[in-house]
């Protein structure tokens, strides 16, 4: 039997409540589907930052470049701990140290939850591009608080990153229905955009069965809401992609349903999953989390490990408990409720 070693990061508030969702449902999965999760748990979150001065330990990062993948729930305490400190102190330099550069969030409307949209038919699988671009962090600041003051932040757009995440868009619309639409704002930013416009145009040569349409950010905000049943795979850069994947979220009925991947395509590092949502301090500790989103993001991390079939079982039982109206409504069906629901609905 194959055994896939997970290294789980539960995090802070309802993040370490998500995490034992999903890992209920992971684990029942894999007993039908003939794999088994040897998992380790560690304690890197705001707390752990208050004992030891760090959101991690100094070898954190080579600790986990020795598993399949990483589960991540969320971190993140800001009474305490300030969101700049604990998103720069973990989950940041776990994207870069394992070049997780495509982050997958797929923005579906399930059975029996509603949207705000009239619309209920789309299905949308946005790609950010997760470590360049806008967030680049190059820049700086002089004459700090005097009249003269100036701040200057410069996106960075390399070849080899912007041709491997659109090969990877183009790839994924190649599995599925042949869609891809790319995001930039080329009429307005004229070197980078147009640059990644005329990779996007190189990479279409290739990829004859695609069809591909060019978007402004501006017009894609304004289709997303009007049109999302358009859409097929949609391809962003990190800045561009953030946003839309926030309205992706909201379309889709809120943060309690959106999942995440950090993919490191060629797999010469681990991947990590976890849901879009933070640790959501006004809900933890009150067993109310929607752990939808995390059990989704589980079902993409056992995709990425090769069990398709589990994977697909997973999103089937999520849609079987919302079709029933089981965690379609906020704070209807406790946390717990949600999950056995799932796991009872895995079972059969
Ligand atoms: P948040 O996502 O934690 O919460 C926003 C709102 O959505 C809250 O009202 C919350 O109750 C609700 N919500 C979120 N997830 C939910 C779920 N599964 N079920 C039901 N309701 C849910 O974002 P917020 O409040 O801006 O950030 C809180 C902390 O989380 C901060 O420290 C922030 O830095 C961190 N954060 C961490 C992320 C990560 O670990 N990837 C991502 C986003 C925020
Ligand atoms: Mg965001």
């Amino acid at each position: 039997m194959i055994t896939y070693r997970l290294a789980l990061i539960p995090g802070d508030g309802i993040g370490v409540d998500v995490t034992d969702a999903a890992m209920a449902v992971l684990n029942v999965a894999a007993r039908r589907y003939g794999f088994t999760l040897e998992t380790e748990s560690f304690p890197w979150s705001c707390d752990y930052y208050l004992k030891t001065g760090a959101m991690m330990p100094e070898d954190g990062i080579e600790t986990l470049r020795g598993f399949d993948a990483i589960y991540l729930g969320a971190v993140g305490w800001p009474d305490t701990v300030p969101d700049a400190v604990s998103l720069h102190g973990l989950l940041l330099p776990i994207r870069k140290a394992f070049d997780q550069y495509a982050n997958i969030r797929p923005h579906r409307l399930l059975a029996g939850v509603e949207g705000p949209l009239k619309t209920s038919a789309f299905d949308i699988l946005c790609i950010r591009e997760n470590t360049e671009g806008e967030y680049s962090g190059a820049g700086g600041r002089v004459h700090q608080g005097k009249d003269n003051e100036v701040a200057v932040e410069t996106s960075v757009f390399t070849r080899i990153g912007v041709e491997r995440i659109l090969r990877f868009g183009f790839e994924q619309a190649k599995a599925r229905r042949g869609h891809l639409t790319s995001v930039t704002k080329s009429n307005a930013q004229k070197y980078s955009m147009v640059f990644w416009d005329e990779v996007t145009r190189e990479l279409a040569a290739e990829y004859p069965e695609v069809t591909v349409s060019h978007m402004h950010i501006d017009a894609m905000a304004a289709k997303m809401v009007m049109a999302p049943q358009d859409l097929d795979v949609v391809v962003a850069s990190n800045l561009f992609g953030d946003i839309l994947t926030d309205l992706g979220a909201a379309i889709q009925g809120g943060l309690g349903f959106a999942a995440s991947a950090n993919i490191c395509p060629d797999r010469s590092a681990p991947s990590m999953f976890e849901p879009v949502h933070g640790s959501a301090p006004d809900i933890a500790g009150q067993n109310i989390a929607n752990p939808i989103a995390a059990i989704w993001s589980g079902s993409q991390m056992l995709d990425h490990l090769g069990e398709g079939e589990a994977a697909a079982a997973i999103l089937r039982a999520i849609e079987e408990a919302t079709a029933k109206g089981i965690g379609t409504r906020p704070g209807q069906n406790s946390t717990e409720e949600i999950t056995k629901t799932i796991c009872a609905a895995l079972e059969v």
